[in-house]
């Protein structure tokens, strides 16, 4: 893939048909390729051509995690999420290029996620990396104000994945999805250590690369709306 620039991956990302950004706050419409206005709540399957269900991955950063899980389960649909344009591209067009029908990006805030799906519309959701948000708990993305969001597009019994290297949001999380009588089905504070292994783990992002350079454990859990 060939060096670019944050202002051409930016024009880059306008142009491709899996790319749908968010120009306004508060509204459901997105912006497509080449400038068409879209809602997507509630259309995801007319995008995908089929009814598979949705996994969503947030703060996707370079999507790692939506096009390794669009490779690993073809029958299955994945759509990226993250703020940033120039970080998304690469697994835009990366998809693109290896001719992946099943992954998509929007590039929007996660705060607004009740806009770009309907109820129950998403299956599942990868939180992968995300900021730990030392000093401010609501931005969280496991906290209580993120939480009712997921519920509302989650389906019945969705499921919540979270991978992290930071030691207070896994035990932040732990203690939220404890307060708020959640259900959770799996938790472990260092992986890699573990002797089974899910396959999705396979997968490494460019933070978690950077994590376990570092020596650090990277720490997972899961849990059900
Ligand atoms: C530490 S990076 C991790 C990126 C990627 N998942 C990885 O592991 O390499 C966190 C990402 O979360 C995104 N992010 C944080 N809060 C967000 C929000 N409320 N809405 C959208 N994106 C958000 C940032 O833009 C950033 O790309």
């Amino acid at each position: 893939m060939s060096k670019k620039g944050k202002q051409e991956k930016f024009i880059e990302i306008g142009t491709l048909p899996n790319v749908f950004q968010s120009h306004e706050v508060h509204s459901p419409n997105l912006i497509a390729a080449n400038g068409e206005i879209k809602i997507m709540k509630g259309h995801w399957k007319e995008y995908f051509g089929n009814d598979n269900p949705i996994t969503i991955e947030l703060a996707c950063g370079k999507g790692e995690y939506a096009v390794g899980l669009a490779r690993m389960y073809p029958e299955r649909n994945f759509i990226g999420m993250d703020l940033k344009g120039n970080r998304l591209w690469k697994g835009a067009v990366e998809a693109q290029r290896d001719g992946l029908k099943n992954v998509a990006f929007i590039r929007s805030q996660i705060d607004f996620i009740t806009q770009y799906f309907a109820p129950r519309e998403v299956s599942e959701i990868w939180i992968t990396f995300a900021d730990p948000q030392l000093t401010k708990a609501r931005k969280r993305l496991t906290s209580p104000f993120f939480l009712p969001r997921y519920r509302e597009v989650l389906k019945t019994g969705g499921l919540v994945h979270l991978k992290t290297d930071s030691p207070e949001l896994y035990e932040y999380t732990l203690e939220t999805v404890k307060e708020e009588k959640l259900s959770l089905q799996f938790s472990n504070d260092n992986i890699y250590a573990q002797e089974k292994q899910m396959p999705e783990w396979s997968i490494k992002t460019f933070y978690e690369q950077m994590h376990l350079s570092k020596g650090l454990s990277i720490k997972y859990l899961r849990f059900e709306i």
